[in-house]
């Protein structure tokens, strides 16, 4: 009797002091010690929630989802849900690979995504491994997504107070990432790779976001770099390569006469090479709204075509009614893009005659024909504002200039 009663006493003292080693010591979350085997072969989706909501629930500070070194895990469609109680950490050193596109798993999901992390405040994703999406069987059996959940490699939804550092992902399903309603996202030294013809690859896709800056990156892709879309605001872009790829677009904006606020969007220190398309705007005809203050500088440009575009009669796919209303495109800078141009358009602000573009600015624009001989040219349609030291010229707004001297000097 007395000697059960002291072992309990023993045992719920040395459980007391494991638990407080444990609040004190054991922030990091192993998913190897969940049950993940990292074989690439065997689902591991299971060991990585448990883990999670470990994590997510630990109090300790700091708390870190460690993904090891040295394997591949394979995860089907799986989401990392907040609110967690403290700010998290997840290390993914392993690579990471998505089932193949025909299990059933990808039929029974609800949602076009792969990994997403949801609600999350104060997240950390620092990664040496590469996330592969497998992407190419969806390409080919799913080219215009319709019936079918082609994945979003990594999506942010919700989330505030976010960094992630040194991703890689390559062959995405459909876009690699996407930030939605997240506030305050810093993405840095990221890596984003799919072949140029695979379809509707976009980088980043940003929408219904503010304050997120994404730097020093690489990407090489199918469609945009990346496309900053409606309700965002504060977004800077520095320092990243795009190409191939569609280069890095506001929009597309009011489809199917949606509203769209956008702002404040600044792109600076980037280069285009090989790229459709580079410094782009483009809004459909019908939508409401307005996209302003926003900026392209100092960018290096090689072998693309339409470096810098504005497109308010966007309609990739068909052919378009034009309508009475369109985004507004007001107060636009372009400055200090140079390099060559693949084709004749260098320059192609086209603006709708209902809702034209005001106060574009573009000045210090060197962009020449990659082809020795030939010459390199401008357009525009409806756009307001001024330009100077521009190669190719802009026409229609030096005549603007020209008409407001008179003006003001008669
Ligand atoms: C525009 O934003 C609204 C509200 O956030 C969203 O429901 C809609 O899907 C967005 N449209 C596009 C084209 O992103
Ligand atoms: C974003 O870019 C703008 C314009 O270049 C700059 O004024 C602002 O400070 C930048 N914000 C951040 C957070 O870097
Ligand atoms: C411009 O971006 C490149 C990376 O693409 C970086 O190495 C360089 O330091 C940046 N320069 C400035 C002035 O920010
Ligand atoms: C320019 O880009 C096109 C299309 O990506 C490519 O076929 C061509 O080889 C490139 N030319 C040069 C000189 O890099
Ligand atoms: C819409 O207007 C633009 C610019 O005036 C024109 O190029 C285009 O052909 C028009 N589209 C239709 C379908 O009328």
């Amino acid at each position: 009797m007395i000697c059960a009663s002291i072992s309990m006493d023993l045992l719920s003292i040395l459980s007391i002091l494991l638990s407080l080693a444990t609040l004190v010591y054991s922030q990091n979350f192993d998913v190897t010690k969940y049950g993940a085997t990292g074989d690439g072969k065997s689902d591991d989706s299971q060991a990585f929630i448990k883990a999670w909501k470990d994590v997510c629930g630990s109090t300790s500070k700091n708390p870190t989802l460690i993904i090891p070194e040295g394997k591949t895990y394979l995860l089907n469609p799986i989401k990392f849900e907040g609110p967690c109680k403290s700010a998290v950490a997840v290390q993914i050193g392993g690579n990471i690979v998505a089932p193949s596109n025909s299990e059933p798993v990808w039929k029974e999901t609800e949602s076009k995504r792969w990994i997403a992390f949801s609600n999350v405040k104060g997240l950390e994703v620092s990664a040496k491994g590469k996330l592969d999406a497998r992407g190419a069987d969806w390409w080919r059996t799913c080219p215009d997504m319709k019936g079918c959940n082609r994945p979003t490699t990594l999506e942010f939804g919700g989330c505030s107070s976010f960094r992630v550092h040194g991703l890689t992902s390559v062959n995405s399903g459909r876009n690699h990432i996407s930030i939605s309603g997240c506030n305050q996202g810093t993405l840095s030294s990221i890596t984003l790779i799919a072949p140029n013809e695979s379809p509707n690859t976009d980088g980043f896709d940003i929408a219904s976001s503010e304050n997120i800056e994404i730097l020093d990156s690489n990407i090489g892709t199918g469609d945009d770099c990346i496309a900053i879309n409606n309700y965002s605001s504060y977004i800077n872009i520095t320092g990243v390569a795009c190409g191939p790829g569609h280069g890095i677009s506001v929009g597309s904006l009011g489809i199917n006469g949606e509203e769209a606020k956008v702002e404040e969007i600044h792109v600076k220190n980037c280069s285009f090479i090989g790229t459709d398309n580079g410094a782009r705007i483009k809004t459909w005809q019908g939508g409401k709204g307005y996209a302003s203050k926003i900026s392209f500088e100092e960018i290096e440009v090689t072998n693309s075509s339409n470096p810098i575009i504005i497109d308010q009669y966007y309609c990739p796919h068909s052919v378009c009614d034009n309508q009475t209303s369109a985004v507004t495109i007001s107060d636009v800078t372009f400055r200090g893009i140079r390099g060559t141009v693949r084709g004749e358009n260098a320059i192609n602000l086209h603006c709708s005659e209902k809702a034209a573009c005001t106060n574009i600015l573009v000045e210090d624009i060197n962009l020449n024909s990659l082809v020795p001989d030939k010459k390199a040219y401008s357009s525009c349609t409806n756009a307001y504002g001024r330009s100077s030291r521009s190669t190719p010229p802009i026409e229609c707004l030096l005549k603007q200039q020209l008409k407001s001297f008179f003006f003001w000097h008669w």
